[in-house]
């Protein structure tokens, strides 16, 4: 891919999206539509000083959001697809005799394989255009590919502008092109000077009537038929975003699948292209996992487990969890109904049972918090209990404060852990206890008012109602 460069065109509002973003930042699987154009091309070998993106409406959002090293042209006013790549005609001119590759930044499943099968094509038959086409069930919205009695390619007609006819004809243009530079930049000066050319019923530059001229003065212009059709689905409006999600989704779930990763149901199961998942693992419905997160072999996720950025041991359950910034080591088990908080990481073999939280805090290997607790700003050691109930008290509503627990301690049910404190190595705490002062390493920490009996109270006062 040497010496090529891309042209994305992202600078279209999309009226139909109704946003005051650009079209091109809606997310498809959580990840703008650019992002995934744009990964596409680096995929087949392009560096950022060698994509130009065409910004326009909303331009201060794209330009926020692209990486430093892309090259940004802007197309102030929205006056076509060839108009778009007009703008960056100083950026292809300087590719010399290379081939340019044009790609619409709202065409998000575009893939690195059908843009370099193409490229070869090109090559191969010496075209100055080859145009990526492909057949899809509904062709409504798209520009169709019509050909002549011998099934030569003869050009692009616009939906808006087709005949009948031409609208029943299913392979279509997906937006996508291989030109030569030099042909590129010949086509555009005859595209900007030549009246006829914004006949067209939306009175705008159609880039593929580019295509049409280089045609008209005897140049080679082939068509490369994607044998996916997903690769020329864009998304215009919401609706089709939906779509785009789906096919996404179903892409990377299969994926996972002959990786060795069971989903048995696919219901709600979502997982970003980011994330890895070990082999033998078994995914659930209603599980979202995203950021890069990472499971080992192995674990049962699922039902509905939530992670972000989380890493996920060999062999864990993690069953209904909500889990952000987390580390859990091999076998252990999360859940069900737990919150794991930034800043978590705990051991091996231990266990985080239902609804506890955990927040910024180590926790060694074989440590068990089973039920009804929040853990935060703690330092947890190896094969501690904590029995059900229990908090870190670590917030004076100014400042925050760390609890640390030694190895093999038992902290009891209904104990409030008032930070800073140290309960020391195989130390307890009695239940409902408020330690506020340091607990010895081995002693038992009694931190509770005395009971108190008060014989026959009940028949000398009598306290019930209606007897
Ligand atoms: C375009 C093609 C159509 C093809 C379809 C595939 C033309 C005339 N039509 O139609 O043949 O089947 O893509 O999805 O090219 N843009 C700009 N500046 C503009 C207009 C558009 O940058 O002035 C950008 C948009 O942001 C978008 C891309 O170009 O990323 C395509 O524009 P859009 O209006 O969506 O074109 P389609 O009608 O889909
Ligand atoms: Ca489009």
């Amino acid at each position: 891919m040497k010496g090529n460069c891309t042209v994305i065109l992202a600078a279209g509002e999309g009226t139909r999206m109704k946003s005051q973003k650009p079209k091109v930042l809606a997310e498809v699987l959580f990840r703008p539509m650019i992002d995934w154009v744009i990964d596409s091309v680096k995929t087949c070998g392009l560096e950022d000083n060698n994509i130009c993106v065409v910004t326009g409406f909303g331009k201060e959002y794209l330009e926020e959001h692209l990486p430093p090293g892309i090259v940004r042209v802007v197309q102030s006013e929205r006056l076509g697809t060839g108009h778009a790549v007009m703008q960056a005609e100083e950026f292809i001119s300087a590719h010399g005799n290379a081939n340019v590759l044009i790609l619409n930044g709202d065409a998000p499943l575009m893939d690195s394989d059908t843009i370099t099968h193409a490229l070869e094509y090109h090559k191969r038959a010496d075209s100055a255009a080859t145009v990526i086409s492909a057949n899809v069930q509904d062709p409504t919205g798209y520009g169709r590919i019509v050909r002549d009695k011998t099934g030569t390619f003869s050009g692009i007609v616009e939906e808006r502008d087709a005949t009948d006819e031409q609208k029943k004809i299913s392979e279509v243009n997906s937006g996508a092109y291989w030109f030569n530079c030099q042909a590129l930049l010949i086509a555009l000066d005859k595209l900007a000077t030549d009246k006829k050319y914004r006949l067209n019923s939306a009175k705008e530059y159609y880039l593929t009537d580019a295509v049409g001229i280089l045609r008209s003065i005897g140049q080679r212009v082939t068509t490369f038929n994607s044998k996916t059709s997903d690769v020329v689905l864009g998304a215009n409006d919401r609706v089709q975003l939906a779509q785009l999600n789906e096919i996404a989704r179903q892409r990377i779930l299969e994926k996972h699948m002959r990786n060795g990763v069971s989903i048995p149901f696919t219901d709600g199961v979502i997982i970003d292209p980011t994330v890895t998942v070990g082999a033998d693992t078994e995914i659930h419905c209603g599980t979202v996992l995203r950021n890069g997160t990472v499971i080992g072999k192995g674990c049962n996720v699922g039902p509905y487990t939530n992670l972000f950025s989380c890493e996920i041991g060999d062999n864990c359950n993690v069953v209904s969890v909500y889990g952000e910034d987390a580390k859990v080591g091999a076998k252990t088990s999360v859940g069900p109904f737990a919150r794991l908080r930034p800043g978590t990481v705990i051991g091996k073999d231990a266990r985080v049972g239902n609804f506890v939280e955990v927040k910024n805090s180590a926790v060694g290997d074989g440590t068990k918090i089973s039920h009804l607790s929040y853990v935060g700003d703690a330092d947890v050691g190896e094969n501690v209990n904590i029995g059900s109930g229990c908090a870190t008290v670590n917030y004076t509503g100014k400042e925050k404060f760390r609890t640390t627990i030694g190895d093999g301690a038992f902290i009891g049910c209904d104990t409030s852990l008032v930070a800073p404190v140290t309960v020391g190595e195989r130390a307890y705490t009695a239940a409902g206890s408020t330690i506020t002062e340091d607990v010895p390493s081995d002693a038992l920490a009694l931190g509770r008012a005395r009971q108190i009996i008060k014989k026959d109270w009940v028949k000398a006062k009598k306290p019930y109602k209606n007897k």
